[in-house]
């Protein structure tokens, strides 16, 4: 890893079902570091859910909002950052987030991701059709800027232990 990255705050990204959240809880128990989920704190911040976000303001409020968000926390202590799918998509978010976070892209395969969002109704992304349809999609046209990140780690039929496990011999 390289030396000007070791102090900075891990952001996860990677796309809804990777586990960004609950391997992010369990690499931060094993750094004792504080873990932050960005997508709850937009939520606690605003008062609404990402849903309503979506539907009352659209999605260009919610960048905007999610970007000063992360903004906001990569300034302060070292943390684990779990950011929502879309965050690191965007070009300004991406430019914070390289600027001052490691991140980590957790790279799953679409029936891993399938078997973990089935039947969610707080993903506002995967409501206008077939689940499976909309992430083969989001993926062909993620992934190559994921790959941005500065570490890939790859998610496997493990637990989240093991994985976390895995990210923190890693960093
Ligand atoms: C989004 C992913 C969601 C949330 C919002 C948009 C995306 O976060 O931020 O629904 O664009 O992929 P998760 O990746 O935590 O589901």
């Amino acid at each position: 890893l390289p030396r000007h990255l070791a102090d900075r705050s891990i952001v996860l990204v990677g796309i809804m079902g990777a586990g960004k959240t609950a391997v992010g809880k369990r690499l931060a128990a094993t750094l004792g570091l504080t873990f932050i989920d960005a997508d709850q704190e937009i939520e606690t911040a605003s008062g609404y859910t990402v849903s309503e976000i979506f539907e009352r303001f659209g999605e260009p409020a919610f960048r905007d909002v999610e970007r000063r968000v992360i903004r906001r926390l990569l300034e302060g202590p070292r943390i684990v950052l779990a950011t929502g799918g879309g965050a690191f998509m965007d070009p300004a978010t991406r430019t914070v987030i390289r600027d001052k976070g490691l991140s980590i892209w957790i790279r799953a395969p679409l029936p891993l991701l399938l078997r973990r969002v089935a039947g969610r109704t707080h993903r506002p992304l995967l409501m206008s059709g077939d689940p499976g349809t909309i992430l083969q999609g989001l993926m062909k046209l993620r992934h190559p800027i994921y790959a941005e990140a500065d570490i890939v780690i790859d998610s496997r039929d493990e637990t989240v232990d093991a994985m976390a496990t895995r990210m923190a011999e890693t960093v």
